[in-house]
């Protein structure tokens, strides 16, 4: 069965991209119904009206994180999705909106989980001095890059790595590793 996605990105918007890829192409059975960002000027933004999907822009205030927490998830709601995606999504979700669809959420992120949480992941892994590292999805909880890991893929880091460098190596594998991801999540969320 098909599954809907909403997608919640701030930025580029390249995993985004990977997802539609895979829809467009036969290998992920599902379709997003919307494109939500919280920055006007997010580049996701504009490749997804490219691929003829549905966008919204909800400004995002951090000292009413309610307001926008219950518009996005209102039209989450409506457009009847099965799961919500986070793709470079940089807001911390409170427990209104993850209780709201608890189980339903996914994030990716670049580093093996539980390590590297938080911001600069490809960074800290390097100043660790790591010799693997990769990405993870799991479903979101109230705790920062802590729930239950869906799927991750490792990545090695090489002597002459850079923090650029690392994250190319990283995000080639999160744009393989989300779509397969939504697959087996998905699967057990229908
Ligand atoms: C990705 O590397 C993703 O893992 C990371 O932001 C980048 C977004 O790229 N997310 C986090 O660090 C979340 N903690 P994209 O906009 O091209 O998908």
């Amino acid at each position: 069965m098909t599954v809907k996605l909403a997608v919640l990105a701030s930025g580029r918007g390249s995993n985004f991209h990977s997802i539609v890829r895979e829809i467009e192409d036969g290998t992920l059975d599902a379709v997003i119904e919307i494109l939500i960002s919280d920055r006007p000027d997010a580049a996701a933004l504009k490749r997804a009206e490219e691929h003829g999907i549905e966008t919204r822009h909800i400004p995002y205030d951090k000292n009413n994180r309610r307001a926008f927490e219950e518009k996005a998830g209102d039209l989450i709601e409506e457009k009847g999705c099965d799961l919500v995606i986070l793709a470079g999504f940089m807001r911390l979700l409170t427990p209104y909106l993850v209780g709201r669809f608890e189980g339903r959420i996914l994030n990716i992120h670049p580093a093996l989980l539980p390590a590297f949480k938080g911001l600069d992941a490809q960074r800290q892994a390097l100043e660790y001095g790591v010799k693997i590292t990769g990405c993870t999805v799991h479903v979101v909880t109230e705790d920062m890059d802590a729930g239950p890991i869906v799927a991750q893929r490792a990545v090695p880091v090489l002597d002459d790595d850079t923090e650029e460098s690392l994250s190319a190596r990283i995000l080639e594998e999160e744009h393989k590793l989300y779509p397969e991801a939504i697959r087996i999540h998905g699967k057990k969320r229908m």
